[in-house]
């Protein structure tokens, strides 16, 4: 039978998914498809049921069933019981369905070549900082600085986490020039929201890098005022690029093209993502 995967979630119209992964598997002469399904909220156990039954070879979830979705997968992996959230589904040989989650780690590759021993601060601890904090763990980073703007949230995560300290925005925006890496997982400068910047940067160092998980628009406020600083900047898109290219290679054992797909996103979504 001829391979088949999806992307479920709600809404789901605007993934750039789809596109994504039709693109690998063509480039990859790989006879599968993959296409978008939106599921109502009440009726997940109902298509998750439906997907095994029709066969489906993997599928990645996204907003709002990442966390609901655990009780109806067969397993779950450790990556994703740590962060209590799966955005990837494989079926395997004896037709079970894992559950992964490829998001933070996705981040991290992002990133490119960065070493264990850096010194990380890390802006918010909702579910996207969650994930992110957990892949330093597991790829052995020691050195995480969890900065929130409700200090208690940011004090769970790194207890939980055992590597992580907690700050104030404040005292991370005073201590700034002790990071190598800073990492905006707030939705802050996000389309249609509250355009502020979550930390000044004055005190940034040098050669530090600066990621923001939001790729639209694909210049945030906040990466816009570290380029002030002729600092390295990352956006979004290329944690939403290898976070699909590990789940492409979860489902079919080998890696896409992830720069020719991020030039591919950014010539297709334009540069000013935000006024299409
Ligand atoms: P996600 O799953 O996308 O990470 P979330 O779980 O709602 O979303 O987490 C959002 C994060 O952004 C939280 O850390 C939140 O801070 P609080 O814990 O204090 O709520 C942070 N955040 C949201 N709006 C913010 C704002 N205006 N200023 C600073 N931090 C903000």
């Amino acid at each position: 039978m001829k391979k088949w995967f999806a992307v479920i979630g709600n809404p789901i119209s605007h993934s750039l998914s789809p596109n994504m992964h039709e693109t690998w598997l063509k480039q990859l002469s790989i006879e599968a498809s993959y296409i978008p399904i939106q599921v109502e909220q009440d009726h997940l156990e109902q298509a998750v049921k439906s997907l095994k039954l029709l066969g489906c070879s993997g599928w990645n979830v996204t907003v709002p069933f990442k966390e609901e979705i655990i009780p109806f997968l067969d397993e779950v992996d450790d990556s994703a019981k740590g962060i209590g959230a799966v955005n990837t589904v494989v079926k395997t040989l004896e037709n079970k369905y894992i559950g992964y989650n490829t998001d933070g780690l996705g981040f991290i590759e992002s990133l490119g070549s960065i070493k264990s021993d850096h010194n990380i601060l890390m802006i918010g601890a909702g579910g996207a900082a969650r994930g992110i904090a957990h892949a330093f763990k597991s790829l052995g980073f020691t050195q995480l600085t969890i900065a929130n703007r409700t200090l208690e949230k940011a004090k769970v995560l790194g207890d939980e986490l055992k590597i992580g300290q907690a700050v104030t925005l404040e005292e991370a925006e005073n201590t700034l020039n002790k990071f190598d890496i800073v990492v905006q997982t707030t939705p802050l400068g996000m389309k249609n929201n509250d355009a502020s910047l979550p930390i000044k940067l004055n005190l940034l160092k040098g050669n530090a890098i600066v990621a923001d998980i939001v790729y639209n628009p694909l210049v945030t406020p906040f990466l816009e005022e570290a380029k002030k600083y002729n600092v390295q900047t990352i956006n979004g898109l290329g944690m939403l690029v290898h976070q699909g290219a590990l789940a492409f290679s979860y489902w079919n054992g080998v890696k896409p093209d992830t720069n020719g797909m991020i030039q591919q996103l950014i010539e297709q979504i334009g540069g000013n993502y935000v006024n299409r």
